[in-house]
């Protein structure tokens, strides 16, 4: 494997002290990182080398290990050098320092340069890295990582995509997704076209409607200020959730490489049909939850947490109903919800299925679920669940609701990479299969734009009050119209059904 280094600019800050550069030291450990390696962390902060590590080793999520001597052998290549990440003249220091620990662990030119900053400063940064020539591939490959979000709207997103390739070329450039680093995202792919059962079952004809879940009980807690100018909107579902779509819904790639799995992601997305600015307010209901109990514990009001105005409409729980125009789907029903403080953290996607054509065995009182449905969990307790009617044993034909699953924890001596271990690992490799393209970023803002225009130019679009704890606001059943089609509230654990909420 080629030499690298990892040059992490934002690296005082949280995601990069807790999640980046140990997700770095855990593929260091597991052997999987080339021999030659360094880190290089830049940002404000005035630290030195010594006051760096000790950063990284007492806030990291590594803070519990003992200090052995893997970590002392990672530390001594882990380095730091403060500048003033939008002066161009300091990028002298990082050429530099980079040049120095180029010679000294014999790295050969190759560089990634992970943006982990506040995102205004993604033009920034590759431009001063092109003033410096650190964009130039005439040693070594160059390499620029950029977190979400990436754009504030279409307009931005498209004007940063061309901010960037003025300096680094659509191959130079990952953008990440940490949802497409999930083992169970992934799976979503393996279970569709590894398999010969289910993708024949997997289209209009068959399938009745699609619903994806993602559940947090978290509350907003101390990101109010990030959050509010986010929302749910932005901050999960035109990124994270648009990718779990389009791996549910596209159609088989040609190959399991990059360019094909990624075309096909492009042409899903632009098959989903937009929501007009006139309809926004019967496809899309936006929610905001409110002070509760839970418990004995008092949980404050979005309105009330710290960096939030007093009358902020800011969305913490969304659920969107769409259609996909294409051969595939036409006529099937995508609903989507997310929130925050709901009564459990879980994400899964459920592909219920028709009724069979005709009930041969439905009585009165039988209450049997004749939709079959196949649930993705995608965490927590990852794995799969299959629902379907069982002849109860005995006189007659009662049927009863059973279910076949296959949970990952069930996979012994398995080691499951966390999404940033997985995707770190892959831009050192040039793998950009989990890395979200320019083009499909900017289709995804294309379907989320006019929801995000009607909320601004229509204030009167209601905002639903739900009390922290509860699954958003009531209304929300209401976009769900049959009298047999209802959301599937999960629980914790992936086979215990969804009679009844943890709160
Ligand atoms: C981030 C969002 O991208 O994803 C957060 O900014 C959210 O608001 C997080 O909490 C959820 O990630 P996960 O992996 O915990 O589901």
């Amino acid at each position: 494997m080629d030499g690298v280094i990892f040059v992490i600019f934002g690296a005082s800050g949280d995601l990069a002290v807790r999640k980046l550069i140990p997700a770095i030291f855990e593929l260091y450990q597991g052997k999987y990182l080339p021999e030659n390696f360094a880190v290089l962390g830049v940002s404000r902060s005035d630290y030195s080398d010594a006051a760096f590590r000790k950063k990284v080793f007492s806030e990291s999520e590594f803070i519990d290990a003992a200090i052995s001597k893997e970590h002392k052998d990672f530390a001594e290549r882990l380095s730091y050098v403060p500048i003033q990440t939008a002066e161009k003249k300091d990028y002298a220091k990082v050429k530099k320092q980079l040049a120095k620990l180029d010679k000294q662990f014999n790295i050969g030119g190759n560089y990634i340069f992970y943006l982990s900053t506040p995102p205004f400063l993604y033009k920034t940064i590759p431009a001063c890295l092109a003033a410096h020539g650190l964009n130039e591939e005439k040693v070594g490959w160059r390499r620029l990582v950029i977190e979400k979000p990436f754009g504030y709207d279409l307009e931005t997103a498209v004007k940063l995509n061309e901010d960037i390739r003025q300096h680094f070329e659509e191959d130079q450039i990952y953008r990440i997704d940490h949802y497409l680093g999930k083992e169970t995202v992934q799976n979503l792919l393996v279970t569709r076209f590894a398999n010969g059962i289910f993708e024949p079952l997997w289209n209009r004809n068959y399938i009745d409607h699609v619903q994806i879940t993602n559940a947090e009980n978290l509350t907003v807690g101390s990101r109010g200020g990030y959050y509010d100018k986010s929302g749910a909107l932005r901050d999960m579902f035109q990124n994270h959730l648009m990718q779990i779509v389009a791996h549910v819904a596209m159609e088989p790639p040609i190959a399991a490489d990059a360019k094909a799995i990624r075309n096909e992601k492009l042409k899903l997305l632009q098959s989903i049909r937009p929501i007009k600015e006139s309809d926004v307010s019967k496809q899309v209901i936006r929610g905001q939850y409110t002070s509760s109990t839970i418990g004995k514990e008092a949980i404050k009001g979005y309105r009330e947490e710290e960096g939030v105005p007093d009358d902020s409409k800011t969305a913490t729980f969304i659920a969107l109903k769409f259609f996909i125009d294409n051969w595939r789907w036409a006529g099937v029903p995508f609903y989507v919800r997310s929130g925050k403080a709901l009564p459990t953290k879980v994400t899964e996607v459920v592909i219920t299925f028709k009724d069979p054509p005709h009930a041969l065995f439905r009585k009165e009182e039988m209450v049997y679920n004749d939709n079959n449905q196949l649930i993705m969990r995608i965490q927590p307790n990852e794995g799969l669940l299959l629902k379907f009617g069982m002849k109860v044993p005995g006189a007659g034909f009662e049927v009863k609701d059973v279910g076949m699953d296959f949970q990952y924890s069930d996979l012994t001596n398995a080691h499951v990479p966390a999404a940033y271990e997985r995707l770190l690992l892959d831009v050192i490799k040039g793998d950009a299969t989990l890395y979200a393209r320019g083009d499909s970023v900017e289709e995804a803002w294309r379907f989320v734009d006019p929801i995000l225009k009607a909320w601004e130019n229509n204030p009167k679009i209601k905002v639903y009050g739900y009390p922290a704890g509860t699954w958003g606001p009531a209304v929300v059943s209401k976009l769900i119209e049959s009298d047999d089609v209802t959301w599937r509230n999960p629980v914790k654990e992936l086979t215990t059904g969804d009679d009844f909420s943890e709160v």
